[in-house]
């Protein structure tokens, strides 16, 4: 295929405090990786690149066969880095040579509707390099100083990036070769290789599942409504 789907579960989820690594923590019946991979397989037909820590790698390949359906052969399943960039790293190594449009998911994001994909994947199909999806801030941000209110910011300047992250596959081999040092995400990364990067709107679904009152929400959303 022309896309490739990388999807990073290689943490561990220490400030989740779970007892296994995050990816595979259950919100009902199935995993945080199996419900990512659902949004992932439901999106454009992709190679799909499951990143996870060393021994979850017979596990991470059952939940994938499962979210597959007919795309089965077009899982990969590959051992992560200490970091998610190194994890990132061990994706793109893995990609198939027909892959022309890589996108990079955190399994963390495990509510991620396949709309996004398809979002992310057509902006990149139609000439942008490099693409997030993000949302508009709610908040009232304040820079501060200490304790010291410094300056107010202007919320329509600011957007909340998600993933999944999408790029041309040369910019993003070609970045992530010369990335010097680690970044927060992907398109920072893309960025300081001196690249322009776009955005396409984000998902209220896409929030990442980082602490257990995440978690709570996810299982939430899940639960089907009694009254
Ligand atoms: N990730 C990865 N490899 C790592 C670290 C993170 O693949 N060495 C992935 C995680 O599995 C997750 C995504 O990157 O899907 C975003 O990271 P984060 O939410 O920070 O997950 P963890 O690093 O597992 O959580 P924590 O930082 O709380 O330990
Ligand atoms: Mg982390």
């Amino acid at each position: 295929p022309r896309v490739g789907v990388i999807v990073v579960a290689a943490g561990s989820g220490s400030r989740l405090g779970a007892d296994a690594p995050k990816a595979f923590v259950g919100l009902d019946g199935h995993t945080m990786l199996r419900h990512a991979l659902r949004g992932v397989f439901d999106g454009p037909t992709a190679q799909v690149v499951i990143v996870v820590p060393r021994g979850r790698e017979g596990d991470a390949r059952t939940d994938a066969l499962e979210a597959a359906g007919d795309r089965r052969d077009l899982v990969t399943v590959v051992t992560g880095g200490d970091s998610r960039q190194a994890s990132v790293a061990a994706g793109l190594a893995a990609l198939w040579g027909d892959v022309e449009v890589v996108l990079v998911h955190d399994a963390a994001r495990a509510l991620t509707p396949a709309a996004v994909f398809a979002r992310v994947a057509d902006a990149v199909a139609n000439g942008r390099g490099a693409v997030l999806p993000v949302l508009p801030v709610v908040d009232t941000i304040k820079q501060v100083d200490g304790d010291a209110v410094a300056a107010a910011v202007d919320r329509d300047v600011l957007a909340a990036a998600q993933t999944p992250q999408g790029f041309r596959r040369d910019i993003l081999d070609t970045a992530y070769r010369v990335a010097d040092r680690d970044y927060t995400d992907d398109a920072a990364l893309v960025a300081a290789a001196g690249h322009q990067v776009f955005t396409v709107a984000g998902d209220p679904l896409a929030f990442k599942i980082t602490t257990p009152a995440d978690l709570e929400r996810a299982r939430a959303v899940l639960t089907p409504r009694t009254t």
